[in-house]
């Protein structure tokens, strides 16, 4: 008889607390709500720039890294065309997922020439923008006939530059695969909302002009993802 009565006294004293300690105290009205609210803390943490894998900085959230061990295990592209390489993190992660499954290869293109990124056998690096007329064609150049493609796109993520590449490399993706579009949280989807148009933005203006690809919701089960409509599946 006295339990409920304790339990609930209990916590509203750790409501009280919390309104002590941090001010106010709003408790999410709904699951989406605290969902995002745990994204804010955790995007405003950096933690994405304490994140590593093999001791190489990757700049992306667990829970998407694991999406794509994931995809590359049931999909087992041939080629991984990631655009936005920064310390060869995500790249390396990339080809340590291939190295299990033996199979696949990686090209990724960045801007900048940084020293000291991972080298292994199924990693290629190009110098170059992701959507300057030779990169594109140099890439054309390195798909082998029949190979299967998925597509990352991680760059300058404003809307106009992902706006850009999604026209260039939804040609390269096949059938039956993923072309990723990251950091669409950015710009309140939840999170940096001065951040202004990004891949969000992009993805929707993109998808008016093209139906070859459809959102992947399934890709989002862990309720937090950088990548939200991002999962592209090209189904035509
Ligand atoms: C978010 S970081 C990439 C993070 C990396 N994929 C990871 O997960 O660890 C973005 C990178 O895009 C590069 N970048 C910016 N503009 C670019 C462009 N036009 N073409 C290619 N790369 C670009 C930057 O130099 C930077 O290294």
């Amino acid at each position: 008889m006295l339990r409920q009565p304790i339990s609930l006294i209990r916590s509203e004293l750790r409501k009280l607390q919390n309104l002590i300690y941090h001010n106010v105290y709003i408790p999410p009205k709904t699951n989406q709500e605290a969902i995002d609210k745990f994204h804010e803390i955790y995007f405003d943490s950096h933690a994405f720039s304490k994140t590593f894998w093999l001791g190489v900085p990757v700049r992306k959230c667990p829970f998407d890294l694991w999406v794509y061990q994931e995809i590359i295990f049931s999909h087992k592209p041939d080629l991984i065309i990631e655009c936005g390489t920064d310390l060869g993190g995500s790249t390396f992660f990339f080809a340590s997922m291939c190295d299990i499954v033996k199979h696949g290869r990686i090209i990724s293109i960045d801007i900048a020439h940084l020293k000291d990124r991972p080298m292994h056998d199924r990693i290629t690096y190009l110098l170059g923008s992701s959507i300057a007329k030779e990169t594109k064609e140099k890439i054309k150049s390195m798909i082998k006939p029949g190979e299967k493609v998925m597509v990352i796109l991680d760059s300058n993520h404003t809307r106009d530059h992902v706006f850009e590449e999604l026209k260039i490399y939804n040609e390269f993706v096949t059938k039956g695969n993923y072309l990723i579009v990251e950091d669409s949280n950015i710009n309140s989807h939840p999170v940096f909302p001065e951040f202004g148009p990004g891949p969000m933005e992009a993805i929707h203006d993109f998808l008016k002009i093209n139906n070859d690809f459809i959102i992947d919701k399934k890709q989002e089960k862990f309720f937090i993802t950088f990548n939200p409509d991002g999962y592209l599946l090209k189904v035509k």
